[in-house]
């Protein structure tokens, strides 16, 4: 069995569902640990209520990245614990040259819109905004650019007329937890090949 790490800074739900699917076996991984840049995000008392490894990495003095020597410690946590896949899930910096190198084709990111429309963040008002008549979420692969590389899956919801950012959130979330496990699942299978930008499943 594959080992990945989630990395995740906040509320957790991701993180709760693939714990989920690892437990029901939907999803085919051991979850080596869980590493987070906030002592306090709910993600770590998941993970330890779980009984996995929950870990607190000193972010530095950045707001939304982290400082080569601070990324080079997120690497050696990952390689001590010999993961195999990193998977983001609400990790709220951007991903620089220290882990995308250790890494490299080996970090998941899950996104609440339908990329390329809506990167970012605040992406649910940016979609009811723009009058999209539907959103979605994406897992794609993790690269230099911002929400930016090889598409995973995706899948498509509604933007209803009613919506609020809340309501359009809560009903993409339900997706988000069903398709990262999937994504998961193909990537850890190794079945697939990436042509180009375009990942496609083997067989
Ligand atoms: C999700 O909407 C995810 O798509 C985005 O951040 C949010 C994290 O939610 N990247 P949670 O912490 O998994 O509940």
């Amino acid at each position: 069995m594959k080992n990945i790490a989630v990395l995740a800074s906040g509320r957790g739900s991701n993180l709760e569902a693939i714990i989920k699917n690892i437990e029901n076996g939907t999803l085919k991984a051991n979850l080596a640990c869980v590493v987070s840049d906030n002592k306090d995000a709910r993600a770590l008392q998941i993970a330890r209520d779980h009984g996995f490894k929950a870990i607190w990495l000193d972010p530095g003095p950045k707001k939304t990245w982290l400082l080569p020597e601070f990324e080079e410690k997120y690497v050696q946590t990952l390689q001590e614990h010999n993961v195999d896949l990193v998977c983001l899930a609400g990790f709220m910096r951007i991903i620089k040259k220290p882990l995308l190198q250790a890494f490299k084709g080996r970090i998941l990111n899950i996104h609440p819109a339908l990329l390329p429309s809506f990167p970012g963040l605040d992406v649910q008002k940016k979609a009811i905004d723009y009058g999209v008549k539907f959103s979605g979420c994406t897992v794609h692969f993790v690269t230099e650019d911002v929400d930016a590389g090889p598409i995973v899956t995706q899948a498509p919801v509604p933007v209803l007329d009613n919506d609020t950012p809340v309501t359009l959130a809560a009903r993409i979330l339900k997706e988000e937890h069903r398709i990262y496990t999937e994504a998961i699942n193909i990537i850890l299978s190794g079945e697939y090949k990436i042509e180009g930008r375009r990942v496609i499943k083997a067989g």
